[in-house]
């Protein structure tokens, strides 16, 4: 399979990378990159139309990196123009706001797009991918903590940061963090190195935590309708959850049981 490796420049020191921006319109894409590139925030919303191309040079270790960034449009209406630009990545910021569950939820289509998009050639493992829980500065109208918001990349190998581009909190570590991955993979022959930032969750088991985090009921909670008898649903979560992220999670099974179901 084909790896993102970038080519490398006159100077051996030096690499040309390619990095994008994903994530719903509004959340704050733009302002992220414009924060760390310009060192200012713009509160009025400048909606992206297509692509938005820029260049800029970082220092990682003793290489330069010239850093290309598209950040692209996340209205849905700009689909057939993203498209054309997910190739040949080897970084991705995928962004949500923390006060809007549906642009969290809508990280899953993202990383779909891109991967249809990229076809049968798409490696997703030499490309690294930052989760920024953005507009933190919010704090009042938080919708996804930052538990959940972890939880949904690490399990993924992916790094996470809680960033304000209005604040400024969180940018520049979270670009160092970036680059400073990109460099690695690089160097690393072109697959993303092992993550260090794992929780130790697979994917499925993150997705069935959080499910349970966001059920409405207990029915909801073991996935099965209300009044079913059977606990198969339930049985078949916990067998592939260890543990639960609260120390003295109990869950209880619906209905005439009153005895709860410890681990
Ligand atoms: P599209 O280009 O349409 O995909 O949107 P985008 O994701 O690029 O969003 P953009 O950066 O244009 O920001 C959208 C709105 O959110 C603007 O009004 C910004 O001022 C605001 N905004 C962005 N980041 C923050 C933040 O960290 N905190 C706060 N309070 N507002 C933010
Ligand atoms: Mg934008």
């Amino acid at each position: 399979m084909e790896t993102n490796v970038p080519k490398r420049r006159d100077n051996k020191k030096s690499l040309r990378v390619k990095v994008i921006s994903l994530g719903n319109a509004e959340v704050g894409k733009s302002c992220i990159i414009k924060r760390y590139c310009e060192k200012r925030f713009v509160p009025k919303y400048l909606a992206t139309i297509g692509i938005d191309y820029g260049v800029t040079k970082v220092q990682v270790r003793d290489r330069e990196i010239k850093v290309n960034i598209f950040d692209m449009a996340g209205h849905p209406f700009f689909y057939e123009v993203r498209n054309e630009f997910y190739k040949d990545s080897q970084g991705v910021l995928l962004v949500y706001d923390v006060g809007l569950r549906e642009s969290f939820d809508a990280l899953d289509s993202w990383l779909g797009e891109m991967k249809q998009e990229m076809g049968s050639q798409a490696n997703m493992e030499s490309i690294v991918f930052i989760v920024c829980a953005n507009k933190v500065d919010l704090t009042k109208r938080r919708a996804v903590d930052e538990g959940e918001g972890r939880l949904w990349a690490e399990s993924r190998g992916f790094h996470y940061f809680e960033t304000s581009a209005q604040s400024g909190e969180g940018i520049n570590e979270m670009f160092q963090a970036f680059f400073s991955s990109i460099t690695d993979m690089c160097e690393n022959g072109g697959k993303r190195p092992v993550s260090e930032v794992s929780v130790g969750f697979t994917k499925e088991q993150a997705d069935t935590i959080r499910r349970i985090r966001n059920s409405k009921d207990s029915w909801d909670m073991l996935g099965v309708k209300p009044g079913a008898t059977s606990i198969t649903a339930f049985l078949a979560s916990v067998s592939r959850v260890q543990w639960f992220p609260e120390p003295n999670w109990t869950l209880r099974r619906p209905g005439r049981c009153s005895a709860p179901l410890r681990r």
